[in-house]
C-alpha cells in the first residue's frame, strides 16, 4: 500500500511538472505541442527570499552547476570558476519550459534545445533570444543562499 501511495505521488508530481513545461511551452507561435492554458510560462521562480539555503556549496561542480528543483524554487547554481557561484533561472526565456541538463559548460532546454552559458546565463544557441533570468547567489557557511 505505501509503494502505491508513493507512486500515485511520484506520477501527480510527474504530471504537476509536466503540465508546467506544456503550458510554458505553449505561448508561442512555434508548432510545437500542446493545449494553450492561456497564462505565460513564468511558472517556476518563487520571489526571491534572501538568505533562503539553495543548495550545499559541495553540490556545485566546478566548472558545471546544478539544477535546483524544490518547491517553487526552480533554478539552477553554476561554479563557472572555483569558488564563483552565479544563480539563474531554470525557466527558459524561449517559450518557458525548465532546463533539465548541464554539460560541457551549457545548460540546456530540452523542449527546443537552446543552450545557455553557465558563466552568466546568456544564449549560446537558440531558438531563445534572451539569456537566463539572473538571482543573485552568496555563500553562506556551506550554503548556497539566495542573496
Ligand atoms: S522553451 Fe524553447 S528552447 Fe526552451
Amino acid at each position: 500500500m505505501a509503494d502505491l501511495t508513493r507512486r500515485n505521488v511520484l506520477t501527480a508530481g510527474t504530471i504537476g511538472v509536466a503540465g508546467v513545461a506544456l503550458v510554458g511551452c505553449s505561448s508561442g507561435d512555434d508548432t510545437a505541442t500542446t493545449p494553450t492554458a492561456g497564462t505565460s510560462a513564468a511558472p517556476a521562480t518563487s520571489p526571491a527570499q534572501t538568505g533562503q539555503e539553495v543548495t550545499a556549496v559541495s553540490d556545485v561542480p566546478v566548472d558545471g552547476g546544478i539544477i535546483v528543483d524544490s518547491g517553487d524554487t526552480k533554478m539552477v547554481v553554476t561554479q563557472p570558476t572555483a569558488g564563483e557561484y552565479v544563480g539563474l533561472s531554470a525557466v527558459c526565456p524561449h517559450q518557458g519550459c525548465l532546463v533539465n541538463q548541464i554539460e560541457n559548460q551549457v545548460i540546456v532546454c530540452p523542449c527546443h534545445g537552446s543552450q545557455f552559458s553557465i558563466v552568466d546565463g546568456s544564449v549560446v544557441q537558440g531558438p531563445a533570444t534572451t539569456g537566463l533570468e539572473s538571482i543573485p547567489v552568496e555563500v553562506a557557511g556551506d550554503q548556497i543562499v539566495l542573496g
